[in-house]
């Protein structure tokens, strides 16, 4: 029978215990807990699309194990907009029109704010660059990277409300 183990972590901000299977990756774990916002795409580390903050860097959660959560700050979509109060970069998404069938936004806007934290104002090359890992089957890519370079053109300027 496999050993399981207790871990705990700040999950959006709220701290949690959790008891794990020792190769559960962080992703099931995620899911089953109720983020369900984590998508769940290729589960090799390719597509992008079950992308969360691990202490504000952004992580695929398919090939993370749970484990290593321990301890950790792990930020999923559900901790930046919620349906009433929409995070900046979900209504400039929307703006730009850039959400088709929205499977890899919730991976796109994590990998946008980690982009944001360690690079204020990105150029286009560095939201290109950084955001390689992220794929969009709907190939709506321009609009996407268009949504991120206005929300970090805002915060740079203006310091926007909600941003
Ligand atoms: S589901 Fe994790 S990278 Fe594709
Ligand atoms: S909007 Fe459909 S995969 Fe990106």
């Amino acid at each position: 029978m496999t050993q399981q183990k207790n871990i705990s972590f700040t999950l959006n901000g709220e701290k949690r215990s959790f008891t794990i299977a020792p190769d559960e990756k962080l992703v099931k774990l995620l899911r089953r807990s109720g983020c369900l916002g984590v998508k769940e795409g290729c589960d090799e580390g390719t597509c992008g699309a079950c992308t969360v903050l691990i202490d504000g860097k952004a992580a695929l959660s398919c090939i993370t194990y749970a484990f290593l959560a321990d301890g950790r700050d792990v930020r999923t979509i559900e901790s930046l907009g919620t349906f009433e109060k929409p995070h900046r970069l979900q209504t400039a998404l929307v703006e730009e029109g850039a959400v088709q069938c929205g499977y890899c936004i919730p991976g796109m806007i994590l990998s946008a704010e980690a982009l944001m934290k360690e690079i204020p104002e990105p150029t286009d090359e560095d939201i290109r660059v950084h955001m390689d890992g992220n794929f969009c089957r709907c190939t709506g890519y321009e609009k996407i990277w268009t949504a991120v370079r206005r929300v970090a053109a805002e915060r740079a300027g203006k310091g926007v409300a909600n941003a």
